[in-house]
């Protein structure tokens, strides 16, 4: 195996496969209030076309894959797509992004199937700000009940997300910061990207250091080393904690150096950086059965085609998708 890089040397061995556009909820960091066209289901990819994707871009050098959506929970059916993902010996790492409100339903036959870990969207403790928050009556109790079950079954690690929003849930900080101390909570602290039809939104922005500045009234924070994770978020404990805090920078300071991503949307079209518009289709390749080697041109070519960095901080903005088709 030869191994990916793209034309700024970054090696690239990570994929990241959006499996539906389609979402149980619509968070206001998210999705636009009026919401979004859908895909129809014979846009989207079929089970058996993203594996033979992952499985040719395992030959290239592609080790670790993560599922995403929409909310990949709400696609009939996913356990078997692990599975079939699974039986790929170059990829060593499955992983799930996912909203959490299924979860509990379906963590046991993840994990059996070949799920790894999984990361849980959770920006409130409060159940009706995450009724304002997701713009959905579903109930806050059901993603807390994903979590414990996800532990519970061995899911590891099982990380929370917190999409940090001025006068919206940044009063929480300390609430979650606390909870990595009393319990075995990996809380991510995530800014705010203005991005896709939610741009109106731009001040809720939030910056790392002023969350890290608040969060710093309950101690400490000792960086975790050697350092946990090796993707863009960097990880801190307060003195005796049990679980940790992470904290990603997307417009404050930009990772895109170390970036090893690539994206592959549920329509089909292989997408270098989240925030550059640039996609390649495989959709259509794939349906008129283009050879193992004609895939690997394409999936060579969006490497080639990789930026190297976004410019969200200079006000470049992707308006084009929302990131509820691209994974987040
Ligand atoms: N800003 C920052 N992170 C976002 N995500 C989605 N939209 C945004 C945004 N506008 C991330 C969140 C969410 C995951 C699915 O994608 O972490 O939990
Ligand atoms: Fe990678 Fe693009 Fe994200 Fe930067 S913005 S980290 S290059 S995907």
């Amino acid at each position: 195996m030869t191994g990916l890089s793209d034309s700024f040397q970054r090696p690239i061995n990570y994929l990241r496969i959006s499996v539906t556009d389609r979402c149980n909820l619509r968070c206001i960091y998210c999705m636009p209030a009026e919401g979004v066209r859908l895909m129809s289901h014979r846009d989207i990819l079929t089970y058996e076309e993203i594996y033979t994707l992952a499985r040719v871009a395992a030959e290239l050098g592609i080790n670790k894959v993560r599922l995403t959506g929409g909310e990949p929970l709400v696609r009939s059916g996913l356990t078997e797509l692990i599975q079939m993902l699974a039986q790929i010996e170059a990829i060593d790492d499955i992983s799930l992004t996912t909203n959490g409100t299924l979860l509990s339903r379906y963590a046991a036959e993840l994990k059996q199937a070949g799920l790894q870990r999984v990361n849980i969207s959770l920006d409130t403790l409060k159940p009706n700000k995450f009724k304002f928050i997701t713009r959905h009556s579903l109930n806050l109790g059901d993603v807390l009940e994903g979590i414990k079950v996800a532990r519970s079954v061995g899911l590891n690690p099982v990380k929370l997300n917190m999409v940090v929003m001025s006068g919206i849930n940044d009063d929480e900080l300390l609430d979650f910061a606390a909870k990595t101390i009393d319990e075995e909570w990996h809380v991510r602290f995530i800014e705010f990207m203005p991005v896709g039809g939610v741009s109106t939104t731009a001040s809720y922005f939030v910056s790392v250091s002023d969350i890290r500045k608040r969060l710093e009234l309950l101690g400490e924070l000792e960086p975790c080393l050697p350092s946990v994770g090796n993707g863009p978020a960097k990880y801190f404990r307060f003195p005796h904690a049990r679980g940790t805090v992470g904290f990603i920078t997307p417009v404050s300071e930009h990772f895109c150096f170390h970036c090893n991503r690539l994206r592959l949307t549920a329509d089909g079209r292989l997408r270098p950086c989240l925030l550059a518009e640039d996609e390649i289709d495989l959709k259509q390749p794939l349906r008129s059965r283009i050879s193992s080697a004609g895939l690997k041109q394409l999936i060579e070519a969006a490497v080639a085609n990789k930026p190297l960095r976004h410019w969200l901080a200079e006000g470049y903005v992707p308006k084009h998708r929302p990131f509820s088709q691209v994974g987040g």
